[in-house]
């Protein structure tokens, strides 16, 4: 069986739990893939820094151009613009597929990026750049791109749904429920770029790219974020049959503000985030603690609703993983490789004993 070298960069909550996963379900992943899929090494600041899974410590360098040669597939999770935009360009001019869940740097060089992977003929692959496990890009991007997407409505930031959800639920300060998201690991290293919006505002940027097949720029869109939420605030939008919310909303208007209502006419597109009074009988007002949900409404499609686990090393390694394994499938079939099936390695069980486990 063919073997696939993959490297790592980055090891932080998700990039640890991806190596974990990787070296665990070797034999699996390599069923599925039709190829080992071998980690060959993983770049980090710091080989000593404490971390949540132990991983072995051969496979620890701070040389990423080392840890990337010879790579078939480049997994960067370290974040960041830099070094991680340079880290990229080299790796899929080298021929690698690149997989990332770098939505602050797809936000702001995607146009740049995407292009350099179509000149290379490989594929870069970002399932996890938004909201975490939650199967939204693919979709976006492919399932609904015969259909006319009118409008995105997202709960694309964990953290600060998490904390929104904490002072609603408890009562809880905005300082205390943002020390309980970060314990848990859901909120970026700097919280800032989640509690002002600047995370929600990238994955809001890639979105809205994909819906209205436009290249959105992180310029284009609007963003609050919640720091100026108060515990009073909240307790006043319960007291009226409300939840704010931190939204993402992605939608089509028209093009000259003076036509605000008018049903024809040029239509434009408007990306913003920002606190969102939400009715309580509201889809989206039922997404408790650090999970994400994607409304869209599509022309043919109505209305769809995406939901999951938006944060947190084990989902969002999810996607990473999702990523791997059909991109390394593409590289080894030389197709699309997305849905195929490669060998049976589940037996099949009879019904009886699948209803009687529910
Ligand atoms: N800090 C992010 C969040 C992690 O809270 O949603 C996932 O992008």
């Amino acid at each position: 069986m063919e073997t696939l070298k993959v490297a790592l960069l980055g090891a932080g909550n998700v990039g640890a739990q991806v190596a974990r996963i990787l070296l665990e379900d070797a034999d699996a992943l390599a069923g599925r893939v039709g190829a080992r899929l071998a980690l060959t090494g993983i770049a980090v600041r710091d080989v000593d820094a404490p971390r949540a899974v132990d991983l072995p410590r051969e496979l620890l360098s701070t040389d990423a151009e080392a840890v990337m040669a010879g790579a078939d597939l480049v997994v960067e999770l370290m974040g960041g613009i830099e070094p991680a935009r340079t880290l990229i360009l080299a790796a899929l001019a080298s021929g690698a597929t690149v997989v990332t869940g770098n939505k602050a740097l797809l936000a702001e060089h995607g146009p740049e990026l995407y292009a350099a992977a179509e000149d290379a003929g490989v594929q870069l692959a970002y399932e996890a750049a938004v909201a975490g496990a939650i199967p939204i890009i693919r979709p976006v991007r492919d399932n609904l791109a015969g259909d006319n997407i009118t409008k995105v409505l997202g709960i694309v930031n964990g953290t600060t749904n998490y904390i929104l959800d904490a002072m609603d639920a408890t009562g809880a300060s905005f300082a205390d429920a943002l020390a309980d998201a970060q314990r848990l690991g859901y909120a970026e290293a700097d919280p800032t770029a989640d509690v002002e919006g600047l995370d929600a505002a990238a994955k809001a940027t890639i979105l809205a790219s994909l819906a209205f097949h436009t290249s959105f720029d992180r310029a284009h869109v609007w963003c609050e974020g919640i720091t100026a939420i108060t515990a009073e605030d909240v307790a006043a939008a319960r007291d009226a049959g409300y939840v704010i919310k931190l939204l993402a909303i992605c939608e089509t208007v028209p093009a000259n503000p003076a036509d605000q209502g008018a049903s024809d006419g040029d239509r434009g597109v408007a990306v913003r985030v920002h606190p969102t009074l939400l009715p309580r009988e509201h889809a989206l007002a039922s997404v408790r603690g650090a999970y994400n949900a994607v409304y869209i409404e599509a022309e043919y499609a109505g209305s769809l609703m995406f939901y999951g686990a938006g944060a947190g090393g084990v989902p969002t390694a999810s996607a990473v993983l999702g990523d791997i394994v059909s991109s390394a499938r593409r590289r080894v079939l030389g197709g699309p490789g997305v849905t195929e099936s490669v060998g049976a390695h589940v037996t099949p069980v009879g019904l009886e004993a699948v209803v009687t486990s529910y």
